[in-house]
């Protein structure tokens, strides 16, 4: 018999009636009708005894990590993707997601033993063959099927028995069980759960890749961030070639992991050397540009931070950021006031990381306020100086981590003074790599402690 249920839109939660207002997220007008039909039935029995094994028993080198040959996305993935596993890659609509797995795609079917079976919802097959041909990633062990309904892709992939699965897109998959209309909530939660369910049976490494839209008409991937082992995200923006692959979550190694990579003409190039494409257009010898070393993941990355201040004409002044937490920036800026003596009351304050780089620990501080007073006081700072450090509340410089990968990272890009927190600056001396880190004009990197 057809059941009824009420689900949000928004937040996916079931009610047994219609209401205006979701009573868990509280908003309107998102709850809609969907008729279930009759199949799961609870039994309603008692449970029986499962088989347990001992942690020392089992078997890691039974599961090994099939590489990409994807340097970046690897490493993103914390080594490779795990067979039985599920990965979610959300990301604007157009910003490489089908690009990088295509590319993926091929290296796998290249060097794995059985198939690798690419779902194509949004493109036609012939689409899919054009882009690979173009972008060198054919190969005769990458099936391609161009499917939506999900009964049929499990049907699919019973039959093929491949290596990897990649479902481009979730939100295009629907499920002949539900009524509800393609990406709607349930439909994306209903259906990833049946897809990752047969990946963990049949061992199979399962991607899918979801779109993440402002506006609710597509249930975003959010809902299914719980549900997977690792979740990705393709960052960057239209108007510059590089993307930023972000680890949000990974059950399978480090989060917080960055891939970078160039959008070209013949796909998506993986770059190693990120540092040097964030500094590449610095213009030297400006006020209120200086150079952070901060850490994305295990990975030491070299920014620039720009300021500008300028006398406001708004009763209250602005503080803006792009790049860094709004609320910091505005922090910093009341440190300076208050600990330092920088009257910025009559002055906006904007802050900008160059290059469309996100940056979220709070080592930016102390380039930050570099930054600012470098730009208040129209004096350039120097354009062999790199920093970092945490300022506090009442303006005390206190140390960060990894302060080593950072120091190394600026040395080996040719900056030969390094402004740091003073307990940062004894562990760096301390682990004697100093002599070690020298810069590309052969001098030592010289220490300042702040
Ligand atoms: P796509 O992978 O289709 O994005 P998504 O799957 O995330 O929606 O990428 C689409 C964009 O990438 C499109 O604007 C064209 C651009 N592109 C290139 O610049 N070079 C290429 O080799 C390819 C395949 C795409
Ligand atoms: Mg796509």
């Amino acid at each position: 018999m057809a059941k009824s249920i009420f689900v949000c839109q928004s937040c996916g939660a079931e009610h047994r009636k219609w209401i205006g207002q979701c009573p868990d997220c509280g908003d309107w007008n998102s709850i809609s009708e969907q008729v279930i039909e009759a199949g799961l039935k609870r039994t309603g029995g008692k449970g029986k005894a499962l088989a347990t094994s001992p942690i020392t028993s089992i078997n890691r080198e039974s599961n090994p990590r099939r590489s990409s040959r994807i340097e970046e996305l690897d490493r993103v993935l914390g080594g490779g993707i795990v067979p039985g596993s599920a990965v979610l890659i959300g990301g604007d609509p157009g910003i490489g997601k089908s690009t990088l797995l295509l590319q993926a795609a091929a290296r796998l079917a290249a060097h794995g033993n059985r198939p690798v079976l690419y779902i194509t919802g949004e493109e036609s097959i012939t689409q899919v063959h054009l882009r690979g041909e173009r972008i060198e990633s054919m190969h005769e062990n990458l099936l391609l099927v161009s499917a939506c309904e999900l009964e049929s892709m499990l049907a699919t992939i019973g039959e093929v028995k491949p290596e990897t699965v990649i479902v481009d897109s979730i939100q295009t998959t629907v499920s002949n069980r539900l009524s509800s209309a393609p990406g709607t909530v349930s439909q994306v939660r209903d259906c990833a759960a049946a897809l990752i369910q047969n990946a963990k049976q049949t061992g199979h490494a399962l991607i899918l890749v979801g779109h993440v839209t402002k506006e609710g008409a597509l249930a975003g991937p959010r809902v299914l961030e719980h549900m997977v082992d690792a979740v990705i995200y393709f960052e960057g923006d239209r108007g510059h070639a590089h993307r930023i692959l972000r680890t949000v979550k990974n059950r399978f190694g480090p989060a917080g992991e960055i891939g970078v990579f160039e959008m070209t003409d013949r796909g998506l190039i993986g770059i190693r050397d990120a540092s040097r494409l964030f500094l590449a257009e610095r213009s030297t010898d400006t006020p209120g540009s200086v150079v952070l070393a901060c850490m994305e993941g295990t990975r030491p990355l070299l920014v620039e931070v720009q300021a500008l201040v300028a006398p406001t004409v708004y009763s209250t002044p602005k503080r803006s950021a792009v790049g860094l937490d709004t609320g910091r920036v505005a922090m910093l800026t009341a440190v300076l006031e208050r600990r330092i003596g920088i009257p910025l009351s009559q002055h906006d304050v904007y802050v900008n990381i160059a290059g469309g780089a996100r940056i979220a620990e709070p080592a930016a501080d102390l380039a930050v306020l570099l930054a600012m007073v470098s730009a208040f006081q129209e004096r350039p700072v120097a354009d062999d100086v790199a920093l970092f450090g945490e300022v506090g509340l009442t303006g005390e410089v206190r140390p960060v981590g990894q302060p080593e990968s950072r120091a190394r990272e600026a040395a080996n890009l040719g900056f030969t003074h390094l402004l740091l927190p003073g307990e940062n600056h004894q562990r760096v001396q301390k682990a004697n790599i100093i002599a070690n880190m020298r810069g590309e004009s052969g001098s030592p990197l010289r220490l300042s402690a702040v």
